[in-house]
């Protein structure tokens, strides 16, 4: 099948993942009203098109924080890759790296920070950091990431607790067994335990991880003017306006509506990116004709990858199960699932 758009990955995704990879990808927050309301404001958006420029020479690279990617999409902080593709975030990273553009590493990710460093050396990376409750495993982190060459640290402000996405309570959701969030691994005796993240986090956080990096410092998760005015004046370099996806406040605005009274309160003293909704160029386009020097995509990453896996492998887009059954892979059941893993381009489930 002819792959024309993003929204054809999207379709692909979500026929050939396990549904419960797929739903948790897919997840919003509460009734997803921000995360279909970020898709859905750019469609309110129209454009003024003027006519009879020389358009014959055509340039998408930009910089950001001075370094030149050669279009301005990057790749945005999301947990879990291994539940798309079985390199996870090492194949992300070589996938940035060959587009040249940025790939902002999660805490939650499924391959270490060198594993990731070592699939692409060279790569221009961000680190995406969760402050835990335990800040000496932030602070390691934090100077692994720098040591490892990234070159900028995120700094999520918006999951101060993980928002209730339906499907993933319905389905039980949890990673299974031999995938491990590799960043944590051995921090917490008993695995990540729920209440791991700091919510007591504030403005000040912020003079405490300048104290421990020289990196650049990038706050993500910034919807209004008054907060924006806050990172500038708590020295950030860059702010992305975002809403993680629609996956925490349900209810906060689309990330392209609040992008308009964060440009302008900012004025230029800091770089304005943004993420959540983008699907296509003219969305791109629309950010950055109201002000972002630059956006991020997160879902769509993870429906490249899931579409590598099968096609590259020569998956049949059919499981076998241990019965000798063939079904398909949206057929299964959270609770029958006990394992899940990919090998030789054929999903295996151990049920
Ligand atoms: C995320 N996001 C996210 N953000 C972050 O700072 N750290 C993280 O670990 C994650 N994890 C994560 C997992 C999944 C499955 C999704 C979909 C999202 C939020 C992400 O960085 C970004 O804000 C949104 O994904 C952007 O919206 P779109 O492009 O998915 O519409």
């Amino acid at each position: 099948m002819a792959m024309v758009c993003l929204l054809d990955f999207e379709a692909y995704a979500e026929k050939y993942l396990p549904k419960i990879a797929w739903d948790f990808f897919a997840a919003g927050a509460d009734e997803c009203s921000t995360r279909d309301e970020n898709i859905l404001a750019y469609k309110r958006i129209r454009f003024r098109p003027r006519m009879l420029r020389d358009v014959s020479m055509l340039d998408t690279r930009t910089k950001i924080l001075g370094t030149e990617i050669s279009f301005p999409v990057g790749i945005a902080p999301t947990g879990f890759h291994q539940l798309a593709c079985p390199d996870g975030e090492k194949s992300t990273a070589r996938a940035a790296k060959a587009m040249g553009t940025c790939y902002i590493a999660s805490t939650y990710s499924t391959c270490s920070l060198e594993e990731i460093a070592a699939a692409a050396p060279g790569g221009f990376r961000w680190f995406q950091l969760y402050i835990h409750r335990n800040r000496a495993v932030s602070r390691q982190l934090v100077q692994q990431a720098e040591a490892l060459g990234f070159q900028g640290l995120v700094l999520t402000a918006d999951l101060p607790y993980t928002g209730k996405r339906r499907n993933d309570v319905r389905n039980g959701f949890q990673l299974p067994p031999h995938m491990k969030l590799k960043n944590l691994e051995g921090a917490f005796e008993y695995g990540l335990p729920p209440n791991s993240l700091d919510p007591s986090v504030t403005w000040d956080d912020i003079y405490w991880l300048r104290s421990l990096t020289h990196l650049p410092i990038i706050i993500k998760g910034i919807l209004t003017k008054e907060d924006a005015e806050l990172a500038v004046r708590h020295g950030v370099q860059g702010i992305i306006v975002s809403n993680h996806g629609g996956r925490q406040l349900d209810g906060a605005p689309a990330t392209i509506d609040a992008l308009v009274e964060v440009v302008e309160a900012v004025r230029g003293r800091v770089e304005v990116y943004l993420d959540g909704g983008i699907r296509k160029g003219s969305d791109v386009l629309k950010a950055l004709a109201l002000g972002a020097k630059c956006v991020f995509i997160g879902r769509p990453a993870l429906w490249g990858l899931a579409y590598k896996e099968h096609v590259e492998q020569g998956a049949q887009g059919h499981i076998q199960v241990a019965s000798g059954d063939l079904i398909e892979p949206n057929e299964i059941q959270q609770d029958q699932v006990q394992d899940v893993a990919l090998g030789s381009g054929q999903l295996q489930i151990w049920l």
